[in-house]
């Protein structure tokens, strides 16, 4: 607990083709704070202190993409489902990677009870981690997110919307409504608030949608009822008349949706197609 709240103690990793500065303590092994450099193995994410033994590892390293089933395959992207405790060496790796990007308190050294969406991209080599999120096998709070992160060199490139999309996805297959692990951080409730927003939004200017309640929306996205309450007073969506909530779509909020299917147009826009999900919960 003291030690993860400590300064900044990496300087700087080398990840593939990216150099790295972090952002926050992680617990890799002390002999690493005194580097200039860490050699982080994209593949295996194993760490080393030396450039010499780290290119001896990457020519005996066999790792193409992470070490678990692939459940999903679009153009663009793929998912790796990997079960902590089959792979607790490389979620541990996960974890200390993560947690260079990651202020919380509490670090899970026990990855046996989690499971790691882990997405890629993928080229002629290997598929190459872009992000993840770490999902309790079992939580008694319904959430279908612990931890989410998109790797500092991937981010602000629409990979995390793809990601949020897809822990949906799972809870739709699941029949569940699902909710990230609260408190969220600064960049995690940016990135929700914008998923949420988009997507409240595209279903309520559908046709015949207008008239769509807290319940339905909830369902038809797999929300929980209070992150739909949360998303929609944020956006002062809320109007109360006689004891009833009424959702009302304002100028601002039709003007934000107007813009952003604009973007859409000009940029793409990479959804998550449920089609190509293969993948049953655990039961
Ligand atoms: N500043 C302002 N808005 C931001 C933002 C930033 N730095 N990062 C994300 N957003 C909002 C924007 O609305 C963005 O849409 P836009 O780029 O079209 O404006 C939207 O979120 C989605 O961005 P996207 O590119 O899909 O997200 P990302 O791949 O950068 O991933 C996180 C988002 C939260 C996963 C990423 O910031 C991250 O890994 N942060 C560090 C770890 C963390 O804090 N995780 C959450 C723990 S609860
Ligand atoms: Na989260």
């Amino acid at each position: 607990q003291a030690e993860v709240s400590r300064v900044r103690n990496i300087s700087r990793i080398q990840m593939g083709k990216y150099e790295i500065e972090p952002w926050y303590f992680s617990p890799y092994p002390v002999e690493f704070s005194d580097m200039d450099m860490t050699y982080i193995c994209e593949f295996c994410l194993g760490y080393y202190a030396e450039m010499k033994q780290f290119e001896r590892h990457r020519a005996k390293c066999t790792l193409q993409h992470p070490p678990g089933n692939e459940i999903y395959r679009d153009e663009y992207v793929s998912f790796y489902e990997i079960d902590g405790r089959r792979q607790r060496t490389w979620c541990r790796n996960l974890c200390l990677l993560s947690k260079l990007f990651l202020d919380h308190k509490t670090l899970y050294y026990d990855v046996d009870p989690f499971l790691f969406y882990c997405m890629c991209v993928r080229d002629t080599y290997g598929c190459r981690l872009v992000g993840y999120f770490s999902k309790e096998k079992e939580s008694a709070e319904g959430y279908n997110v612990a931890c989410i992160l998109t790797l500092p060199q991937y981010q602000r490139k629409g990979f995390g919307r793809l990601l949020i999309a897809f822990s949906y996805e799972l809870s739709k297959r699941e029949g569940k409504l699902g909710s990230p692990e609260k408190p969220l951080s600064d960049l995690g409730l940016l990135g929700y608030r914008a998923y949420w927003q988009e997507n409240i939004m595209d279903l309520l200017m559908e046709p015949g949608r207008s008239e769509a309640n807290i319940e339905d929306i909830g369902q038809a996205l797999a929300m929980v009822t209070t992150d739909v309450t949360g998303i929609l007073v944020f956006l002062n969506m809320i109007r109360f008349d006689q004891g009833q909530h009424k959702i009302v779509l304002t100028d601002a909020v039709v003007k934000q949706w107007e813009k952003q299917k604009e973007k859409e147009k000009a940029k793409g826009k990479r959804t998550i197609d449920p089609s190509k999900l293969k993948w049953k919960p655990q039961i």
